[in-house]
């Protein structure tokens, strides 16, 4: 596949659809690019497809369009769905966006059932099971292409410790585990690289503000949507090391929320070593401090929920 992927964008038209479709049309690792949406994509292909980068982009619209959006792709990036407005929390958006990704997923299990699957929509705690409930009653059910796309949470933990430490951003590395809402979003300050140390009060002000950076947005957007610039940026980082380890690059490593036997809970975010077929392997928690498993311990309850109601959606669709 080197430097070919075929990738295509669910969601292309919205906040975070365009300037993801931006950041991959600028990537020489991507030779084709192809863009659905309900709306707007005509225009939105029109605008990128004059970039001087080898891309190929086309814009698809409506349902009777995504067959051909879909066939032949090697990553499908989903960020179609509504976003949070203040005041609501991520399962508050469970009723529209369920049905968006039941629906677009089981396009991909029909025409692109070997792709790689990366949902950005929320809540990602619901929505990857949903995907992979769909993906099975396709028959095409395979844990190592399916990952819910954390990787905002890792680049705001990133940015924060950098912020109070005075280091570069792009050198620091913070781990984040558990799932995408909320406390059950578990940033590793102990497997931090560089090493760094808070005294305790610092170290709960810092985690508070990593589990609720998504909250900050919301609000200082005031009604305007969610982040949608980072998170576009996170999107493509997480495409780019996909198709890097799909290319045989070794040793590419990012966590992301996947089917897991790392606990007790079926679906779980760990740092995961990426490869030509998705998942090589799970890297695991790792060694953590008691201030963090006790975080994993109280994240528990509210991930197995978030899950259960994601597949009990599925089961319950005809
Ligand atoms: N994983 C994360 O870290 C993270 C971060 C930020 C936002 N999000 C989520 O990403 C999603 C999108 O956010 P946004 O700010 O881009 O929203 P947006 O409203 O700006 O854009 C959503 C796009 O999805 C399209 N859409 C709606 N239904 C569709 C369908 N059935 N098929 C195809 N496209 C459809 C809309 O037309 C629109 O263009 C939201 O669910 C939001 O909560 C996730």
């Amino acid at each position: 596949m080197d430097n070919n992927a075929k990738v295509a964008v669910l969601g292309a038209s919205g906040g975070i659809g365009q300037p993801l479709s931006l950041l991959l049309k600028n990537s020489p690792l991507v030779s084709r690019l192809t863009l659905y949406d309900i709306a707007h994509t005509p225009g939105v292909a029109a605008d990128l497809s004059h970039i001087e980068t080898r891309a190929v982009v086309k814009g698809y619209l409506g349902p009777e369009q995504l067959p051909d959006c879909l066939k032949g792709c090697d990553v499908v990036v989903i960020p179609a769905g509504v976003p949070r407005k203040p005041g609501m929390t991520r399962d508050d958006l469970f009723n529209t966006n369920a049905t968006i990704v039941a629906t677009l997923t089981a396009a991909c299990a029909q025409h692109c059932p070997e792709a790689m699957i990366c949902i950005i929509a929320n809540p990602v705690n619901s929505t990857i099971p949903i995907t992979a409930e769909v993906f099975k009653k396709h028959g095409v059910y395979n844990p190592n292409k399916i990952f819910g796309v954390t990787t905002l949470d890792i680049v705001r933990a990133n940015t924060f410790v950098a912020e109070l430490k005075s280091l570069d951003p792009a050198r620091v590395n913070v781990p984040v585990i558990g799932g995408h809402a909320g406390k059950t979003i578990i940033p590793l300050i102990s497997q931090c690289t560089p090493k760094v140390d808070f005294p305790q009060d610092q170290l709960t002000t810092l985690i508070g503000r990593i589990q609720e950076a998504g909250t900050e947005v919301v609000k200082a957007k005031a009604g305007a949507g969610s982040a949608t610039l980072s998170m576009a940026y996170a999107g493509a980082r997480f495409v780019f090391s996909l198709v890097d380890a799909m290319n045989g690059k070794e040793g590419v490593v990012e966590c992301a929320f996947v089917k897991s036997q790392e606990t007790d809970c079926s679906y779980f975010s760990t740092p995961l070593l990426l490869g030509k077929k998705g998942i090589e392997k799970n890297l695991g928690i790792g060694k953590i401090s008691s201030f963090e498993e006790k975080m994993v311990a109280e994240a528990m309850a509210e991930l197995k929920a978030s899950i259960k109601k994601g597949e009990d959606f599925v089961k319950s669709m005809k």
